[in-house]
Protein backbone atom coordinates (compact mmCIF):
# COMPACT_ATOMS: atom_id res chain seq x y z
CA UNK A 1 0.00 0.00 0.00
CA UNK A 2 1.53 3.34 -0.80
CA UNK A 3 0.28 7.00 -0.12
CA UNK A 4 -0.75 8.80 -3.81
CA UNK A 5 -0.94 12.47 -4.44
CA UNK A 6 -4.39 12.79 -6.11
CA UNK A 7 -5.09 16.39 -5.91
CA UNK A 8 -3.16 19.72 -5.06
CA UNK A 9 -4.58 22.86 -4.35
CA UNK A 10 -3.54 26.71 -3.34
CA UNK A 11 -4.49 29.68 -1.62
CA UNK A 12 -2.37 32.87 -2.05
CA UNK A 13 -3.89 36.04 -0.16
CA UNK A 14 -4.84 39.11 -2.49
CA UNK A 15 -2.59 41.91 -0.94
CA UNK A 16 0.82 41.94 -3.00
CA UNK A 17 3.58 43.59 -1.36
CA UNK A 18 6.46 44.73 -3.94
CA UNK A 19 9.91 44.97 -3.93
CA UNK A 20 9.70 48.73 -4.98
CA UNK A 21 6.92 48.73 -1.65
CA UNK A 22 9.91 47.44 0.41
CA UNK A 23 12.48 50.45 -0.82
CA UNK A 24 10.30 52.77 0.92
CA UNK A 25 10.20 50.73 4.23
CA UNK A 26 14.01 50.01 4.31
CA UNK A 27 17.04 50.40 2.93
CA UNK A 28 17.15 47.61 0.27
CA UNK A 29 16.50 48.06 -3.31
CA UNK A 30 14.95 46.12 -6.29
CA UNK A 31 17.89 45.22 -7.95
CA UNK A 32 19.44 44.03 -4.49
CA UNK A 33 16.41 41.98 -3.49
CA UNK A 34 16.16 40.36 -7.17
CA UNK A 35 19.75 39.14 -7.57
CA UNK A 36 19.97 38.11 -4.08
CA UNK A 37 16.76 36.42 -3.56
CA UNK A 38 15.28 36.00 -6.79
CA UNK A 39 12.08 37.41 -5.32
CA UNK A 40 9.76 39.92 -6.80
CA UNK A 41 6.74 40.05 -5.05
CA UNK A 42 5.11 38.56 -1.94
CA UNK A 43 1.56 38.40 -0.53
CA UNK A 44 0.39 39.67 2.81
CA UNK A 45 -2.79 38.39 4.87
CA UNK A 46 -4.24 41.54 5.87
CA UNK A 47 -7.64 40.13 8.30
CA UNK A 48 -6.70 36.25 7.48
CA UNK A 49 -5.19 34.19 9.85
CA UNK A 50 -3.35 31.41 8.85
CA UNK A 51 -6.22 28.64 9.06
CA UNK A 52 -8.38 31.10 7.19
CA UNK A 53 -5.34 30.42 4.29
CA UNK A 54 -5.42 26.93 4.76
CA UNK A 55 -9.31 26.26 4.60
CA UNK A 56 -9.09 28.19 1.41
CA UNK A 57 -6.57 25.65 -0.01
CA UNK A 58 -8.04 22.53 1.47
CA UNK A 59 -10.97 23.82 -0.76
CA UNK A 60 -8.93 24.38 -3.92
CA UNK A 61 -7.95 20.77 -3.21
CA UNK A 62 -11.05 19.79 -2.98
CA UNK A 63 -12.51 21.25 -6.05
CA UNK A 64 -10.46 18.62 -8.02
CA UNK A 65 -11.18 15.60 -6.08
CA UNK A 66 -14.41 13.54 -6.20
CA UNK A 67 -14.40 13.14 -2.00
CA UNK A 68 -16.27 16.15 -0.09
CA UNK A 69 -14.96 17.03 2.75
CA UNK A 70 -16.84 15.05 4.78
CA UNK A 71 -14.89 11.64 3.46
CA UNK A 72 -11.47 13.68 4.41
CA UNK A 73 -9.93 11.33 7.44
CA UNK A 74 -7.02 13.03 8.42
CA UNK A 75 -5.95 16.64 8.33
CA UNK A 76 -2.43 18.04 8.95
CA UNK A 77 -1.33 21.70 8.86
CA UNK A 78 2.69 22.26 9.09
CA UNK A 79 2.96 25.50 10.54
CA UNK A 80 5.37 28.01 12.14
CA UNK A 81 2.84 30.54 12.68
CA UNK A 82 -0.52 29.27 13.82
CA UNK A 83 -3.83 31.01 14.43
CA UNK A 84 -2.75 30.73 18.10
CA UNK A 85 -0.92 28.26 20.65
CA UNK A 86 -4.25 26.45 21.46
CA UNK A 87 -6.06 24.88 19.82
CA UNK A 88 -4.10 23.28 16.77
CA UNK A 89 -4.96 25.45 13.25
CA UNK A 90 -5.54 22.14 11.70
CA UNK A 91 -8.90 22.25 13.82
CA UNK A 92 -10.18 25.32 12.89
CA UNK A 93 -9.43 24.27 9.33
CA UNK A 94 -11.51 21.03 10.07
CA UNK A 95 -14.35 23.55 10.79
CA UNK A 96 -14.18 25.72 8.25
CA UNK A 97 -14.03 23.15 5.70
CA UNK A 98 -16.72 21.04 7.33
CA UNK A 99 -14.79 17.80 7.64
CA UNK A 100 -16.49 16.21 10.33
CA UNK A 101 -15.35 12.95 9.92
CA UNK A 102 -11.37 13.99 10.25
CA UNK A 103 -8.74 13.73 13.16
CA UNK A 104 -6.43 16.82 12.43
CA UNK A 105 -3.03 17.95 14.03
CA UNK A 106 -0.49 20.39 13.53
CA UNK A 107 3.28 19.83 12.62
CA UNK A 108 6.03 22.71 13.29
CA UNK A 109 9.12 21.80 11.43
CA UNK A 110 10.04 24.76 9.77
CA UNK A 111 10.52 25.05 6.16
CA UNK A 112 10.60 21.44 5.95
CA UNK A 113 7.14 21.07 7.78
CA UNK A 114 5.31 20.44 4.56
CA UNK A 115 7.63 16.92 3.67
CA UNK A 116 7.49 16.32 7.32
CA UNK A 117 3.50 16.31 7.39
CA UNK A 118 3.50 14.46 4.54
CA UNK A 119 5.83 11.50 5.84
CA UNK A 120 3.68 11.21 8.79
CA UNK A 121 0.18 11.29 6.21
CA UNK A 122 2.14 8.75 4.01
CA UNK A 123 3.21 6.52 7.31
CA UNK A 124 -1.15 6.50 8.42
CA UNK A 125 -1.72 5.26 5.03
CA UNK A 126 0.80 2.87 4.54
CA UNK A 127 -0.20 1.55 8.16
CA UNK A 128 -3.92 1.09 7.34
CA UNK A 129 -4.74 3.81 9.82
CA UNK A 130 -6.81 6.20 7.42
CA UNK A 131 -7.57 6.30 3.20
CA UNK A 132 -7.08 9.74 3.08
CA UNK A 133 -5.63 12.62 4.04
CA UNK A 134 -5.40 16.65 2.77
CA UNK A 135 -1.79 17.52 4.04
CA UNK A 136 -1.24 21.78 4.24
CA UNK A 137 1.71 24.47 4.44
CA UNK A 138 0.01 27.24 5.55
CA UNK A 139 2.06 30.57 6.59
CA UNK A 140 1.25 33.87 8.15
CA UNK A 141 5.38 35.13 7.99
CA UNK A 142 4.34 38.49 8.03
CA UNK A 143 2.84 38.86 11.38
CA UNK A 144 6.60 37.53 12.74
CA UNK A 145 8.67 39.33 11.01
CA UNK A 146 10.56 42.55 11.77
CA UNK A 147 9.43 45.25 9.15
CA UNK A 148 12.67 47.20 10.06
CA UNK A 149 14.82 44.46 9.70
CA UNK A 150 16.28 44.84 5.75
CA UNK A 151 17.76 41.43 6.27
CA UNK A 152 14.96 39.30 6.68
CA UNK A 153 11.90 41.48 6.10
CA UNK A 154 12.25 41.51 2.40
CA UNK A 155 12.25 37.76 2.06
CA UNK A 156 9.26 36.08 3.34
CA UNK A 157 5.50 36.17 2.38
CA UNK A 158 2.25 34.54 3.59
CA UNK A 159 0.72 31.85 1.65
CA UNK A 160 -0.69 28.27 2.06
CA UNK A 161 -0.81 24.77 -0.17
CA UNK A 162 -1.39 21.37 0.28
CA UNK A 163 -2.03 18.10 -1.55
CA UNK A 164 -5.09 15.43 -0.93
CA UNK A 165 -3.17 11.90 -0.47
CA UNK A 166 -5.09 8.62 -1.20
CA UNK A 167 -4.10 5.14 -0.35
CA UNK A 168 -3.30 3.15 -3.35
CA UNK A 169 -2.03 -0.24 -4.47
CA UNK A 170 -0.22 0.99 -7.74
CA UNK A 171 3.41 1.62 -7.66
CA UNK A 172 3.50 4.91 -7.28
CA UNK A 173 2.95 8.02 -4.80
CA UNK A 174 5.81 8.45 -2.18
CA UNK A 175 8.27 6.32 -2.62
CA UNK A 176 10.70 7.70 -0.74
CA UNK A 177 10.73 10.33 2.27
CA UNK A 178 13.80 10.93 4.87
CA UNK A 179 14.03 13.35 6.89
CA UNK A 180 17.16 14.79 9.22
CA UNK A 181 17.07 17.63 12.08
CA UNK A 182 19.96 19.08 14.71
CA UNK A 183 19.44 20.60 17.74
CA UNK A 184 22.73 22.30 17.92
CA UNK A 185 21.98 24.80 15.76
CA UNK A 186 18.61 26.37 17.10
CA UNK A 187 20.16 29.69 17.00
CA UNK A 188 21.10 29.76 13.39
CA UNK A 189 17.07 30.79 12.86
CA UNK A 190 14.33 31.33 15.50
CA UNK A 191 11.60 33.75 16.85
CA UNK A 192 12.37 33.59 20.62
CA UNK A 193 9.06 34.79 21.76
CA UNK A 194 6.46 34.17 23.38
CA UNK A 195 6.85 30.61 24.73
CA UNK A 196 8.14 29.19 28.04
CA UNK A 197 11.11 30.25 27.36
CA UNK A 198 10.86 33.65 27.20
CA UNK A 199 6.97 34.85 28.21
CA UNK A 200 4.68 37.58 26.68
CA UNK A 201 6.54 40.38 27.82
CA UNK A 202 6.82 44.34 27.25
CA UNK A 203 10.75 43.66 27.21
CA UNK A 204 10.29 41.14 24.45
CA UNK A 205 8.20 43.03 22.40
CA UNK A 206 10.47 45.73 23.42
CA UNK A 207 13.49 43.75 22.34
CA UNK A 208 12.05 42.84 19.07
CA UNK A 209 12.52 39.11 20.08
CA UNK A 210 8.64 37.88 18.43
CA UNK A 211 10.16 38.87 15.34
CA UNK A 212 12.38 35.62 13.03
CA UNK A 213 16.14 36.14 13.78
CA UNK A 214 18.01 34.81 11.12
CA UNK A 215 21.76 34.28 10.14
CA UNK A 216 21.20 34.09 6.88
CA UNK A 217 24.74 33.81 5.72
CA UNK A 218 24.95 30.40 7.70
CA UNK A 219 21.83 28.78 6.66
CA UNK A 220 22.63 29.27 3.35
CA UNK A 221 25.98 27.60 3.48
CA UNK A 222 24.50 24.30 5.12
CA UNK A 223 21.08 24.92 2.99
CA UNK A 224 23.11 23.43 -0.57
CA UNK A 225 25.00 21.07 1.50
CA UNK A 226 21.98 19.02 3.14
CA UNK A 227 19.48 19.49 0.59
CA UNK A 228 22.23 17.60 -2.26
CA UNK A 229 22.82 15.78 0.25
CA UNK A 230 19.25 14.46 1.68
CA UNK A 231 17.63 14.52 -1.70
CA UNK A 232 20.59 11.83 -2.97
CA UNK A 233 19.66 9.44 0.22
CA UNK A 234 15.62 9.82 -0.41
CA UNK A 235 16.80 8.99 -4.35
CA UNK A 236 18.65 5.48 -3.02
CA UNK A 237 16.22 4.54 -0.84
CA UNK A 238 13.72 4.76 -3.99
CA UNK A 239 17.15 3.02 -6.29
CA UNK A 240 17.12 6.09 -8.38
CA UNK A 241 19.70 8.61 -9.33
CA UNK A 242 19.08 12.56 -9.99
CA UNK A 243 19.09 11.47 -14.14
CA UNK A 244 16.12 9.74 -12.89
CA UNK A 245 14.38 13.19 -11.83
CA UNK A 246 12.05 14.80 -14.16
CA UNK A 247 11.11 17.49 -11.45
CA UNK A 248 13.02 19.10 -8.07
CA UNK A 249 10.16 21.18 -5.96
CA UNK A 250 12.71 22.45 -3.36
CA UNK A 251 11.72 24.90 -0.60
CA UNK A 252 11.61 28.17 -2.07
CA UNK A 253 14.15 29.75 0.24
CA UNK A 254 16.24 31.55 -1.67
CA UNK A 255 16.73 31.21 -5.91
CA UNK A 256 20.26 31.16 -5.43
CA UNK A 257 20.36 28.37 -2.85
CA UNK A 258 17.85 26.51 -5.54
CA UNK A 259 20.12 27.11 -8.17
CA UNK A 260 23.37 25.91 -6.41
CA UNK A 261 21.79 22.31 -5.47
CA UNK A 262 20.83 22.09 -9.37
CA UNK A 263 24.16 22.72 -10.31
CA UNK A 264 25.54 20.26 -7.58
CA UNK A 265 23.36 17.62 -8.52
CA UNK A 266 23.09 18.23 -12.43
CA UNK A 267 19.41 19.37 -12.50
CA UNK A 268 20.29 22.97 -13.62
CA UNK A 269 18.60 22.19 -17.28
CA UNK A 270 15.21 23.82 -16.14
CA UNK A 271 14.16 20.39 -14.16
CA UNK A 272 13.81 22.83 -10.75
CA UNK A 273 11.06 24.21 -10.27
CA UNK A 274 11.18 28.27 -9.57
CA UNK A 275 8.21 30.13 -8.30
CA UNK A 276 10.00 32.03 -5.50
CA UNK A 277 10.16 35.32 -8.02
CA UNK A 278 5.79 35.05 -7.42
CA UNK A 279 5.42 34.63 -3.13
CA UNK A 280 8.37 34.81 -1.79
CA UNK A 281 9.69 32.58 1.36
CA UNK A 282 6.44 31.38 2.63
CA UNK A 283 8.27 28.47 4.92
CA UNK A 284 6.27 25.59 5.11
CA UNK A 285 3.63 26.67 2.12
CA UNK A 286 6.65 27.19 -0.17
CA UNK A 287 6.62 23.29 -1.55
CA UNK A 288 3.01 22.48 -2.22
CA UNK A 289 2.96 26.36 -3.44
CA UNK A 290 5.16 25.43 -6.19
CA UNK A 291 4.34 21.75 -6.71
CA UNK A 292 0.54 23.12 -7.25
CA UNK A 293 1.97 25.52 -9.45
CA UNK A 294 4.46 23.23 -11.75
CA UNK A 295 1.09 20.67 -11.69
CA UNK A 296 -1.32 22.97 -12.83
CA UNK A 297 0.83 24.62 -15.25
CA UNK A 298 0.90 21.28 -17.24
CA UNK A 299 4.60 20.74 -15.88
CA UNK A 300 4.04 17.67 -13.83
CA UNK A 301 2.95 14.19 -15.87
CA UNK A 302 1.49 10.63 -14.84
CA UNK A 303 4.68 8.82 -14.31
CA UNK A 304 6.73 11.59 -13.88
CA UNK A 305 9.44 11.58 -10.88
CA UNK A 306 9.41 14.60 -8.52
CA UNK A 307 11.90 14.97 -6.02
CA UNK A 308 10.91 17.29 -2.57
CA UNK A 309 13.56 18.29 -0.81
CA UNK A 310 13.47 21.66 1.77
CA UNK A 311 15.98 23.02 4.44
CA UNK A 312 14.46 25.14 7.21
CA UNK A 313 14.82 26.21 10.97
CA UNK A 314 17.16 25.06 13.05
CA UNK A 315 17.96 22.75 11.37
CA UNK A 316 15.43 20.53 10.01
CA UNK A 317 15.73 19.07 5.94
CA UNK A 318 14.12 16.38 4.04
CA UNK A 319 13.62 14.84 0.96
CA UNK A 320 10.96 12.81 -0.99
CA UNK A 321 10.91 10.86 -3.97
CA UNK A 322 7.16 10.84 -5.87
CA UNK A 323 6.12 9.12 -8.86
CA UNK A 324 3.28 11.40 -10.16
O1 LIG B 1 13.82 29.33 4.87
C1 LIG B 1 14.81 28.47 5.32
C2 LIG B 1 15.94 29.10 6.02
N1 LIG B 1 16.40 30.32 5.45
C3 LIG B 1 17.23 30.37 4.41
O2 LIG B 1 17.56 29.37 3.82
C4 LIG B 1 17.80 31.72 4.07
C5 LIG B 1 19.21 31.57 3.59
N2 LIG B 1 19.91 32.85 3.43
C6 LIG B 1 19.68 33.71 2.43
O3 LIG B 1 18.78 33.52 1.62
C7 LIG B 1 20.60 34.90 2.29
O4 LIG B 1 21.64 34.74 3.23
C8 LIG B 1 19.92 36.28 2.51
C9 LIG B 1 19.00 36.57 1.34
C10 LIG B 1 19.14 36.27 3.80
C11 LIG B 1 20.98 37.37 2.56
O5 LIG B 1 21.73 37.37 1.38
P1 LIG B 1 23.32 37.34 1.46
O6 LIG B 1 23.81 37.38 0.08
O7 LIG B 1 23.74 36.16 2.30
O8 LIG B 1 23.64 38.70 2.17
P2 LIG B 1 24.54 38.98 3.45
O9 LIG B 1 23.78 38.70 4.69
O10 LIG B 1 25.89 38.33 3.27
O11 LIG B 1 24.74 40.54 3.33
C12 LIG B 1 25.51 41.11 2.25
C13 LIG B 1 25.33 42.61 2.29
C14 LIG B 1 25.53 43.21 3.68
O12 LIG B 1 26.13 44.50 3.52
P3 LIG B 1 27.70 44.71 3.76
O13 LIG B 1 27.94 44.29 5.17
O14 LIG B 1 28.38 43.82 2.77
O15 LIG B 1 27.89 46.16 3.49
C15 LIG B 1 24.14 43.40 4.19
O16 LIG B 1 24.04 44.43 5.14
O17 LIG B 1 24.00 42.93 1.91
C16 LIG B 1 23.40 43.77 2.90
N3 LIG B 1 22.00 43.52 2.95
C17 LIG B 1 21.10 44.18 2.18
N4 LIG B 1 21.28 45.18 1.29
C18 LIG B 1 20.16 45.63 0.66
C19 LIG B 1 21.32 42.60 3.70
N5 LIG B 1 20.01 42.67 3.42
C20 LIG B 1 19.85 43.64 2.49
C21 LIG B 1 18.74 44.18 1.82
N6 LIG B 1 18.94 45.15 0.92
N7 LIG B 1 17.49 43.73 2.03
Amino acid sequence: MRAKITATGAYLPEKVLTNFDLEKMVDTSDEWIRQRTGIEVRHIAEDEPTSALAAKAADDILKSSPLNASDVELIIVATVTPDQPLPATALFVQQNIGADNAFAFDINAACSGFIYALSVADAYIRAGMVKNAIVIGAETLSKITDWTDRSTCVIFGDGAAGVLLEATAEDRGILSIVLHSDGRYTDLMKVPAPGSREPCSEEAIRNRDIYIKMKGNETFKMAVRNIASVSKEALDIAGMDFSDVDWMISHQANKRIIDSVAKRVGLEDGRAIITIDKHGNTAAASIPLALDWAYKAGKIREGDIVLLNSFGASLTWSASVVRW
